[in-house]
């Protein structure tokens, strides 16, 4: 059996692809814990800086959750189906939101359910000009399960999230960018070099602080802006006293480039 999470590294860069083409990269339990385990891995490899989410194949960067599989779990009752299923894709989207490094999609084609949870969970996005995009549970007879109630219309505004998630109607590349759900929409081509020049901008940061900024932005945004502030200002007080603040600092007086080294 081929691979279900496809992992290359082109400098600091890991690109992971979902790979179950043939499905539409239909997010099995085995996909998610694949990708769950190429995360874990990523997280403890200093020579990757971000991380770019892709899918394989002409069609599809993911079609959601795999409904052949996931309706077993469903015969089997309410906590079957939701230890097996929903607590597993919730975990796979808290992970990729809360991962230490950018984590940026590259969708490349049709993005329903799960693959549209994908999106909103991750950092940034960039969308070819072919991705479409749906909330299409509905049309299933259950609601979102990896977070599609919660970060869509946080993302996009309760009335906007609503209306994909009440009615399914896909969606295209430019709407999820008017909503806020992508941050660019390029030509097909141009899908990946443009991903990769968005994670090279970040890379030309401390990672460090990269990381604090993501952690200061993932848990502030669901708080009052006072604890907003102070988790701002802890991630801040931590940075501190770390070899890459100094440098910034020092090589800025000096009129010189930083050189970073992550702590
Ligand atoms: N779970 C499991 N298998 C899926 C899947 C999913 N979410 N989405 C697509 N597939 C499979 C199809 O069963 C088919 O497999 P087969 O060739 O062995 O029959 C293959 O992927 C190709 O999909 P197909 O439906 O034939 O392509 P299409 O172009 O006619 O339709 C979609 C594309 C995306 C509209 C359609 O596949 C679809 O509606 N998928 C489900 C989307 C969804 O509801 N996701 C949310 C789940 S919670």
């Amino acid at each position: 059996m081929s691979e279900l999470v496809l992992r290359e590294t082109q400098g600091a860069v890991a690109v992971l692809t979902l790979n179950r083409p043939d499905k539409l990269n239909a997010l099995s339990y085995a996909l998610i814990d694949s990708l769950v385990a190429h995360l874990d891995s990523i997280e403890d490899d200093e020579s990757v800086g971000a991380v770019i989410l892709t899918g394989a194949g002409p069609r599809a960067f993911s079609a959601g959750a795999d409904i052949t599989e996931f309706s077993e779990s469903i015969k089997q009752g309410p906590q079957a189906a939701v230890k097996a299923f929903v607590r597993r894709g919730q975990a796979m989207t808290a992970r990729l939101e809360a991962f230490r490094k950018p984590v940026i999609a590259a969708v490349n084609g049709i993005a329903y359910g799960g693959g549209c949870e994908i999106t909103e969970a991750v950092h940034l996005a960039v969308a070819s000009e072919k991705a479409v995009f749906a909330k299409p549970e509905i049309t299933i007879g259950i609601p979102p399960t990896f977070g599609g109630t919660q970060r869509l219309p946080r993302l996009a505004g309760r009335k906007r999230g609503l209306e994909l998630l009440l009615t399914g109607d896909p969606f295209s590349a430019e709407r999820a960018y008017e909503i806020g759900l992508v941050n660019k929409v390029v030509p097909h081509d141009e899908l990946l070099p443009a991903a990769f020049a968005l994670a090279q901008r970040i890379l030309r940061h401390s990672p460090l602080a990269a990381a604090r900024i993501i952690t200061a932005v993932t848990r502030g945004l669901d708080v009052s802006i006072a604890e907003g502030l102070a988790i701002e200002s802890e991630q801040f007080a931590r940075m501190v006293p770390s070899h890459d603040t100094r440098e910034a600092l020092d090589a800025w007086l000096a009129s010189r480039p930083a050189i970073y080294v992550g702590r």
